[in-house]
């Protein structure tokens, strides 16, 4: 394992907390603010959230746990990382994961750009009434294309600072501001006449929907997608803890906290919805509740509106950036590991290379959807299901064994075995089945008629 950068020349987190921090940033995205609470209200309300947290316990806490696992035991990048302990066959499982990275990193930009448009706008002159018009001028075309190479800039600018001095900080800063501001928000959303309804047609129960084949694959896409799995973001993050503390423990922090942020957006997002009477929006697509929706009401509020609004869109906007700072640590890590390259050659050059790829996903909404049922949904599952195979079945006893050092239960240990040699990866297939047909439709949309 002396390859490349020697260990005391290699970035690592400079404390404890800056690591979780980040981790956390890294999960707490666009993803618990834009999909999650339109999937729960569109497929079960609290039977969803349900079998989400299930997903979350069975399987994403133990494959969260493997990534953090390999990353500390190996302190390099995925793709290297696989190939020393897995030998040259599982090297191509290190490539996914870059090519996840470019791929989530190059639309997940340009929905920022938008929330960094609305941000803006809130701030200055206002989001204009006619919301829906609006969002179609600025999310596709030139407007989404200058949002998104700004924020790709910003991205950069983060990741070229390194891990203590970037990552560590951009994450220490925005995380706490995020908790607060997310709190408030929901606080004043309690306020509002509508919250009641808001709130029971979020969590309403429809647990017949609870044995239904799409409930299984949306809650495990969502799953993988808002807690940063199957793409070697958590392992990269881990690669750079120096010290044996209990990962079990952390992975379960990251887990909760990233979904109690997502309950709390949807907390926000519908009592809004519903006081203002939006809801025709809402069912049209992911993106509504947030982009069309949620704007109208904050401009039907006057000068409380504008207050609102520009605090929502700044909270979406920093848990966008902790998030896509992580995707590009991702790619940047394994030019750095894999070819030395600087820091900063790898940043600015992949950088520009995740700009390019984002631009159908500018000009195009459908593409975008598209990218992200392919790359965000499929390919991150077809990733974590790999990941516990190596895990549970190539290095099992070695990976078991850099488990135990800084565990607290030995309970956790034993479960963890047994989910990722037997659950997660039987769950996993048969969710990649079910995922097959609509991904193949996705491709058709990203190379055939949409474009
Ligand atoms: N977890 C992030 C979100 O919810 C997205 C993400 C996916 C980030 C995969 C890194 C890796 O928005």
């Amino acid at each position: 394992m002396a390859t490349g950068a020697t260990p005391s020349t290699r970035d690592s987190w400079a404390t404890h907390a800056g690591f979780l921090l980040a981790a956390v940033g890294s999960a707490v995205g666009l993803g618990n603010m834009w999909r999650f609470s339109y999937i729960a209200s569109q497929g079960g309300g609290a039977a969803f959230i349900i079998a989400y947290l299930v997903l979350v316990a069975v399987i994403g806490i133990p494959l969260m746990t493997s990534e953090f696992i390999v990353g500390r035991m190996t302190q390099v990048s995925p793709a290297k990382a696989l190939r020393e302990l897995g030998g040259t066959a599982w090297s191509p499982l290190g490539w996914l994961f870059v090519f996840c990275g470019f791929g989530i990193l190059s639309y997940y930009s340009v929905i920022a750009g938008w929330t960094m448009r609305y941000a803006i706008v809130a701030i200055g002159t206002g989001i204009p009434a006619e919301t829906g018009e609006y969002f179609g001028e600025v999310s596709q075309g030139t407007d989404a294309l200058i949002g998104h190479l700004v924020f790709i800039a910003l991205t950069v600018f983060v990741v070229v600072g390194g891990v203590k001095h970037g990552i560590e900080r951009a994450a220490v800063i925005l995380m706490p501001v995020l908790f607060l501001l997310l709190i408030g928000l929901a606080v004043w959303a309690f306020t509002l006449p509508g919250s009641r309804e808001g709130y029971s047609n979020y969590l309403d129960p429809s647990f017949g929907e609870l044995f239904n084949r799409r409930i299984l694959t949306d809650a495990a896409g969502q799953a993988f997608f808002s807690l940063s799995l199957g793409m070697g973001a958590l392992m990269t993050y881990a690669s750079y803890i120096r010290d044996k503390r209990d990962l079990g423990r952390e992975a379960t922090i990251v887990a909760t906290c990233d979904f109690g942020v997502a309950f709390l957006a949807g907390l926000v997002v519908f009592p809004i919805i519903f006081s203002f009477g939006l809801t025709d929006q809402v069912g049209e697509s992911s993106v509504g509740a947030l982009f069309i929706s949620l704007p109208a009401g904050f401009s039907s509020m006057g000068v409380a509106g504008k207050i609102v609004g520009t605090t929502f869109f700044i909270m979406l906007l920093f848990a966008a950036l902790t998030s896509s700072i992580s995707l590009l640590e991702v790619v940047v890590a394994a030019f750095i590991d894999g070819l030395g390259w600087t820091r900063k050659k790898a940043t600015i050059t992949l950088g520009a290379v995740a700009a390019a790829l984002g631009i159908p996903s500018a000009y195009s909404t459908n593409f975008l959807g598209a990218a992200d049922a392919v790359i965000g949904n499929f390919l991150l599952i077809v990733g974590g299901l790999l990941t516990s195979i190596f895990v549970g079945y190539v290095i099992l006893p070695k990976a078991d064994a850099e488990l135990a050092q800084g565990l607290e239960s030995p309970l956790f240990r034993k479960g963890w075995a047994i989910m990722v040699r037997y659950v997660v990866p039987l769950i996993l297939a048969v969710v990649c089945f079910f995922l097959i047909a609509p991904t193949w439709a996705a491709i058709q949309t990203m190379f055939g008629a949409g474009g």
